[in-house]
């Protein structure tokens, strides 16, 4: 057994988390780069808790920008056991709603300008990602978000654009259409790839702002809608992380999806 530590990567419209006991900012190095920000950290009914805002406190980093490597790093540092990533999306799917949350179990990476990988220079590794999500992670978030009154939708590919513009309309169709997709949304990749390389547990839970520019009845993407109900789903994403730390308990088993060990599980080459 080892001692739970829960770390919540907080997206756009949630900066903190409330009722923390011995809540501190931490400052947390990194050989990968300084993280988004400092670290939220405390206890929430008896479990350790870290919460860092992707786009630092102000919003300082564009999706393109979010320093993943330092973040997931610095959140290893700390003794991190589990990750809540939590995020805006667009969704391409009419019964998948503004308002509603989604625990993304897919992704496909159209991302082009970011650093994906912990590994490369002098240690190669190839790790497992055909499952990038952690199924006993997304069970204690489904439980969760339905405690909370949250509409959650369980399973769902997530599109992940470089941005920070908006999709087309010809994208947007190509990746509802032809690709399938469920959501789409700027963060979540490299940040679930790295989480694995790191051992980590990983979920993903994407709260939905717009239907992105497909609908016919909605346009495109307005960001006066987007940020109101931001502000909505920031407080629902809340209410599911207060209801965690009784969902994991304050000692853990290992994964057994074997996320934690997924190096054992890669190609590696050993250091020179
Ligand atoms: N984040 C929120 N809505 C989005 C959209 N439609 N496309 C990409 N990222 C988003």
């Amino acid at each position: 057994m080892t001692k739970t530590m829960i770390g919540v990567i907080g997206g756009s419209g949630l900066y903190e988390i409330d009722g923390l006991e011995g809540a501190r900012w931490q400052e947390v190095e990194s050989p990968w780069g300084a993280p988004s920000d400092a670290i939220l950290t405390g206890r929430l009914g008896g479990v350790e808790m870290a919460f860092l805002p992707r786009h630092g406190r102000g919003h300082v980093h564009s999706p393109t920008t979010v320093p993943y490597r330092a973040n997931i790093d610095a959140l290893k540092r700390l003794g991190v056991t589990d990750v809540i990533s939590v995020s805006a999306c667009g969704s391409f799917q009419e019964h998948m709603a503004p308002g509603d949350f989604v625990l993304v179990d897919q992704f496909i990476d159209r991302t082009i300008a970011r650093e994906k990988s912990f590994f490369g220079t002098g240690c190669v590794a190839h790790v497992p990602l055909a499952h990038p999500t952690c199924p006993r992670l997304t069970d204690a978030c489904e439980t969760a978000a339905r405690a909370t009154g949250i509409t959650v939708h369980r399973g769902g590919t997530y599109l992940a654009m470089e941005g920070p513009q908006f999709s087309s309309l010809a994208e947007s169709r190509l990746y509802r259409e032809v690709w399938g997709c469920d959501v789409i949304g700027m963060t979540n990749m490299p940040e679930a790839k790295l989480a694995r390389e790191a051992e980590l547990c990983y979920a993903s839970v994407a709260m939905i702002t717009d239907y992105d520019s497909w609908h016919p009845d909605h346009g495109e993407v307005d960001i006066n809608d987007i940020i109101r109900t931001l502000t909505g789903n920031a407080e629902k994403a809340r209410g599911l992380v207060a209801n965690l730390p009784a969902l994991l308990g304050a000692d853990r088993a290992p994964c057994p999806h074997g996320c934690d060990r997924a190096l054992e599980f890669a190609v590696m080459t050993a250091p020179e």
